[in-house]
């Protein structure tokens, strides 16, 4: 296993495979990234194979939206050859249809699918495209072939989706889904957009704290609770001026374009790890990139006493 000099575990790789998406969602922050693809089938194996070996033993496939990929099976075929705990994907979920159960097949052990709206017109003001009727299919058939938890995520959105999310926690309480509610983060995205929709999930919090027959403190997932209300789970990201979830992020990110991104707020500590793989270097010179890219790991929003380094990144 691979510690920060934070004492942070790196047990996660999230991978965006693709910045292409067939949605224009006005808030989308395309993970921090400003950059073409460039990842082939067996640039991702390898890049997990040597994430292993570090002990980095869930991969998160992201995008852009994963599925505008056509080679997307295979992938999850060779990942899942490498034997890790979990090979999850986001998607938003517009092509899952047809395809979910051979994703299940592959290997892809679950899947996020975003779900910003349940009312047509307002799906379609936030994302730009009217498919609302096809993500419901591909959720049903996502579930039906086993690939759970499915966790909806909705980006809460002041003044267009606010109003509904009760009523998509109940839309989840009555298919067995985990509802993600998610802080909009000011990545990538204009700043009035920002100001006008952006709403603290605070209260949101407090709401489900007293209601919640059991909280669950997720450690590896950025300290997230996940709220029990009995017949449905909740959880809330709050990304935003949060010390506290910077202090549990166990993620190491690749660029679409083959670099290590530390974090998603910054790109000015990116290393570059696909010229290596491309000039042939062997799994010692890639450990190399990849411990130079922990070192460089680092609290975003940092607590006033909780987020001192320690020595130097290290391999246990
Ligand atoms: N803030 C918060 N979440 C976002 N997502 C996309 N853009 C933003 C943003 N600016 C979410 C998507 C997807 C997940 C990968 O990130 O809705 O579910
Ligand atoms: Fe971005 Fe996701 Fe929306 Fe596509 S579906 S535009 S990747 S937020």
């Amino acid at each position: 296993m691979i510690f920060d000099k934070y004492g942070r575990p790196i047990t996660n790789l999230r991978i965006t495979i693709t910045h292409k998406c067939n949605y224009r969602c006005f808030y989308c922050h395309r993970e921090g990234e400003d950059c073409s693809d460039a990842l082939t089938v067996e640039d991702v194996v390898r890049l997990v194979k040597v994430g292993k070996k570090l002990g980095m033993d869930k991969v998160k496939l992201t995008g852009g939206e994963p599925l505008t990929r056509s080679d997307l099976i295979d992938m999850i075929e060779a990942i899942n050859e490498i034997g890790l705990s979990e090979v999850a994907m986001t998607t938003n979920g517009s092509l899952l249809k047809g395809i979910a159960h051979h994703l299940a097949k592959a290997g892809l052990s679950r899947v996020n699918v975003s779900l910003p709206s349940l009312r047509e017109g307002v799906f379609e003001r936030i994302t730009g495209v009217q498919v609302l009727g096809k993500v419901m299919e591909g959720l049903l058939e996502a579930k039906a072939c086993g690939l759970e938890p499915i966790k909806l995520n909705v980006v809460v959105l002041r003044g267009l989706n606010d109003d509904e999310l009760w009523n998509i926690v109940d839309f989840a309480r009555k298919h067995e889904f985990i509802v993600q509610l998610i802080e909009l983060e000011p990545i990538n995205i204009n700043d009035e957009f920002y100001r006008i929709h952006h709403v603290s999930l605070e209260e949101v919090e407090l709401w489900l704290q007293q209601r919640a027959v059991r909280i669950e403190e997720r450690k590896l997932m950025h300290n997230r609770r996940q709220y029990d209300l009995g017949d449905v789970k909740v959880e809330v990201v709050r990304p935003v001026n949060n010390p506290e979830f910077c202090m549990h992020c166990t993620r190491l990110r690749v660029t679409a374009d083959g670099k290590l991104k530390p974090c998603i707020m910054r790109n000015d500590n990116l290393v570059d790890v696909l010229r290596a793989l491309r000039i042939g270097l062997d799994d010692s010179e890639l450990i190399k990139i990849f411990m130079k890219a922990v070192e460089l790991r680092e609290p975003y929003f940092k607590g006033a006493c909780n987020a001192q380094a320690h020595g130097k990144a290290k391999v246990c």
